[in-house]
């Protein structure tokens, strides 16, 4: 199949240039756009057909269900049998913006959306392209993130496109995502709000609105099996091998690392804080990738620079791991995972193992 490509012009009317692709959408093909947090994989919600192409075209298990995106508020209304007081504060405080919400789903939705669940995935992207797009498809849209499963989510119409070319009806080009991680889901169903996935709409926002809010235990320990499907796949996956390095000397601790990947004839990827850049050797076989100064330029970076050590072909990754606080909450979950979680820890001038496998070329020099 042939995949169009709308290069979206700034400036002009948005709903002109956005006629086909809608019209694809509302005919069941499938078509890539913008969000503020990643590009997404768009197919009309309420065709199983055209949902039912989604995941083929990103090898996505049948048992992970899909995010319906709506483009105004009061369209929620038509895909749940109630809101719970809950989810009415969090789309008062949050929508539009880069916030899911789980909740109790209507009759008209889907098996194959749900993964059979009773409960659905609603959000409402902030994204003018998104909006508009959803707005002329007439119906909800279901959309996972835009890359192959297993892999980083696309953050640039270049990058769906790297795994959607020949696959997909077409991509709306609409520039480069702000957030760069995606939403943060919050269960509303249940008596308490609960975080089961961390993204743009930081915990620390949510308790301010809500008072307190709960962290899914299956994000944290590795013995619990997460609440939201997708979030037990190992994903977010670059190619070569990546070590993760935490702690209050993780720069340091990169830096070392870094000079001993190195030194050992490693062609090495580095995504590390300018901070840390800055102090980093030159070499050819250094292949080193600035993550940026702070928090939101981390989280905007993040999925386009470990897609690029892929085709940068590098032997072995490393990244530079920051505080579990605010938007770090969010970067931190998709880094470990990155990571295969293969994490050293550094402080005192020593890094030790945190979890996984330690790199040959660290072996002499981590405390296990
Ligand atoms: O920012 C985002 O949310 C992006 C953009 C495109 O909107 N979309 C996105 O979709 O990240 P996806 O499919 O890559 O991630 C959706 C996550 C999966 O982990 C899935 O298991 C979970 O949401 N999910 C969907 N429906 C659910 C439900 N009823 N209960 C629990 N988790 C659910
Ligand atoms: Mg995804």
């Amino acid at each position: 199949m042939e995949t169009k490509l709308w290069n979206l012009k700034k400036n002009e009317p948005l709903a002109p240039q956005l006629i086909e692709a809608a019209a694809l959408l509302a005919g069941g093909e499938v078509v890539a756009f913008p969000t503020e947090t990643v590009y997404g994989l768009g197919a009309d919600g309420l065709n199983p057909d055209a949902c039912r192409k989604i995941f083929a075209a990103k090898g996505r298990p049948a048992d992970n269900p899909l995010i319906l995106h709506i483009c105004e508020m009061d369209q929620i209304l038509q895909l749940t049998s109630g809101l719970t007081p809950l989810a009415k504060k969090l789309m008062e405080a949050f929508w539009p913006g880069p916030m899911t919400l789980i909740v109790h789903k209507s009759d008209r939705i889907p098996d194959v959306v749900t993964a059979g669940l009773d409960t659905v995935a609603v959000r409402f992207p902030v994204h003018t392209v998104a909006r508009e797009l959803i707005r002329q498809a007439g119906t909800p849209i279901a959309a996972p993130s835009a890359n192959k499963s297993g892999k980083p989510s696309p953050t640039n119409a270049a990058d769906v496109l790297q795994d959607m070319d020949g696959i997909i009806a077409g991509v709306v080009d609409g520039g480069a995502c702000d957030i760069g991680v995606e939403s943060t889901i919050i269960d509303t169903t249940g008596p308490e709000a609960v975080i089961l996935r961390p993204g743009g709409i930081t915990l620390e926002m949510v308790s301010k609105v809500l008072g307190s809010v709960k962290l899914d235990p299956g994000l944290v320990k590795k013995d619990e099996t997460p609440r939201a499907p997708g979030m037990k796949y190992r994903h977010y996956a670059p190619k070569a091998p990546m070590v993760l390095i935490e702690g209050p000397e993780a720069s340091l601790g990169v830096i070392r690392a870094a000079v001993m990947a190195e030194a050992s004839g490693l062609r090495t990827g580095v995504l590390a804080l300018a901070g840390t850049v800055d102090h980093l050797p030159r070499s050819p076989r250094l292949i080193v990738h600035n993550g940026g100064s702070t928090l939101e330029e981390l989280a905007e970076n993040l999925f386009r620079e470990l897609r690029l050590f892929d085709r940068e072909q590098v032997d072995t990754i490393i990244g530079e791991g920051v505080d579990d606080t605010d938007l770090g909450l969010a970067i931190m979950n998709r880094m470990r995972k990155s990571a295969g979680h293969n994490i050293l820890w550094a402080e005192n001038g020593l890094l030790r193992r945190k979890s996984g496998h330690v790199p040959d070329y660290l072996k002499d020099f981590v405390v296990q």
